[in-house]
């Protein structure tokens, strides 16, 4: 029998072939109905929780002003979403729309329409994790971290340079995007609002977040009052001024639009522990394990402080993972814009509480790397372990992992760490500052802090290549130029 569609294939080609409609599902036994809906380009787009076999896609808006969508259609093939793969949305009463995918296959490429069209946008993908504990098929995980980047809200293209550096790096390493991306707090500026994470965020990492799961942690900046709260309370999140650029959110959710605007793990849902609150959380990709602390509210009350503390013993006791990383906003090392050796109006307290409390955790468990921002500047320690005290206790000779020649170890080519140190212990961690993504500012009397190996005023973002056996860390600048680096293997 010859098929009506087959004249027709011939004279439209691939644009047809690829376009699949119910016209001609009929003409075919092997075709699979698609979807039928239209594609919207939503105002603010992207992804969280992604697990192995599960991805949330949050939006809000139509870029047209006309209806917002409000279901996704997915598959692996972009040119066919089929028609069963409809899902719709829920909405939040800060109106994000969000699905959950869930049954997929583990470290596999999907598709995706907002709006439900058959076919997807080039931009529109993502992959899933690989089974947790395995490598990706390409057997490289690339983890992109920015820091202090929300700086699109006060209408300064930074943050934007920032990314391009990335851009043009990760196309210099193997064409290679994120699989992951951090961010460290200070996500929009000044008093994290909705319309402050738009500028700072949605509107400058646009293609990133509709392919990479974002993953942040919590600044002060993301509690108003123009980032000088010091409440552990975020129903205390207010703004200062006359809100031009944002307030509140409204009830019923909460009135810090970072807890509305993300949708973070509080069960375990991507791996880890469950925390019981967004406010901290883990998940695993692939080898790494990833902790996301609150330095800003959880650590400024006794009773949570020990909450989240003993939450973060067992969910590092529980971890397998060839890899731990552990991001959080105030740094416990530094020497940038904020000065680890005194309290700033008690908006600097946290500095020291995750110096004196946490930094023996992370050593203690097996943490390998801690990135937090806050300062901004870029400075990376030494493979360290020990100090809880201020920059002048610092003893290189005691806290650091040593070289050949008993001087501090540089991480870089005859002196890589080994996740195993000289002592034969897991007890060592580099701890990075990354507040660059968006300003550098200033240094503070003392620079640089003697527990850093590299400390530079100079913009730029961080990012992590991984396998089973070693971790390259890099310090990217704006035009995708490595200006410092660490190895450690295992
Ligand atoms: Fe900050
Ligand atoms: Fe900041």
């Amino acid at each position: 029998m010859i098929k009506p569609i087959i004249p027709v294939m011939t004279a439209i080609g691939l644009v047809l072939a690829g376009c699949s409609n119910s016209n001609n599902n009929n003409d075919d036994n092997n075709a699979v109905a698609t979807c039928s809906g239209e594609a919207v380009q939503a105002v603010r787009l992207f992804l969280q929780q992604l697990s192995s076999d599960s991805v949330i896609i949050k939006w809000r808006g139509n870029a047209d002003g006309d209806t917002e969508a409000s279901s996704v259609c997915f598959g692996t093939d972009m040119a066919a979403l089929p028609a069963d793969s409809e899902t719709a949305a829920t909405v939040t009463a800060t109106g994000h729309s969000e699905v959950l995918l869930s049954g997929l296959e583990p470290d596999t490429t999907y598709y995706y329409s907002v709006g439900g069209a058959g076919v997807a946008d080039e931009a529109h993908h993502f992959r899933t994790a690989p089974v947790t504990g395995e490598l990706p098929a390409d057997g490289n995980t690339r983890i992109w971290i920015v820091g202090d980047s929300g700086v699109g809200g006060t209408g300064k293209p930074e943050s934007g340079y920032v990314r391009d550096g990335f851009l043009a790096f990760a196309q210099n390493q193997g064409d290679e995007p994120a699989d992951l991306f951090l961010m460290l707090g200070d996500n929009a500026y000044d008093q994290g609002t909705d319309m402050e994470h738009q500028k700072g965020i949605f509107d400058v990492y646009t293609s990133v977040l509709a392919s990479t799961p974002v993953w942040p942690t919590i600044g002060n900046h993301e509690m108003g009052t123009v980032g000088l709260s010091t409440s552990s309370n975020p129903e205390s999140y207010t703004v200062l001024g006359d809100g031009s650029n944002g307030g509140p959110d409204p009830a019923p959710d909460s009135p810090m639009p970072y807890l509305n605007i993300f949708s973070l793990p509080t069960d375990g849902e991507a791996g880890g522990l469950a925390s019981g609150t967004e406010q901290y959380y883990s998940f695993d990709y692939a080898n790494v394990h990833v902790v996301s602390l609150d330095s800003q509210l959880a650590i400024r009350d006794t009773d949570s402080r020990a909450a989240m503390m003993q939450w973060l013993k067992d969910d590092l006791m529980a971890n397998t993972q060839d890899w731990t990383i552990v991001i959080y906003h105030h740094p416990p090392y530094t020497k940038g814009s904020h000065d680890s050796d005194s309290t700033l109006n008690g908006i600097d307290d946290p500095i020291f509480t995750i110096r004196e409390e946490f930094t023996p955790i992370f050593e203690q468990y097996g943490v390998d790397l801690a990135y937090a921002g806050h300062s901004h500047i870029y400075e990376r320690s030494y493979y360290i372990n020990g100090n809880t005290g201020l920059s002048d206790t610092f003893d290189a000779a005691t806290m650091a992992e040593l070289n050949d020649m008993n001087m501090p170890a540089s991480g870089q080519g005859d002196e890589a760490y080994t996740q195993i140190a000289r002592n034969g212990m897991d007890d060592k961690v580099v701890y990075t500052v990354a507040g660059n993504g968006g300003k550098i500012t200033y240094t503070t009397p003392g620079y640089p802090h003697p527990a850093n190996f590299f400390s530079q005023l100079e913009l730029g973002s961080v990012v992590i290549d991984l396998d089973e056996n070693q971790l390259e860390a890099s310090f990217v600048d704006v035009n995708g130029t490595v200006l410092d680096s660490f190895i450690i293997t295992r």
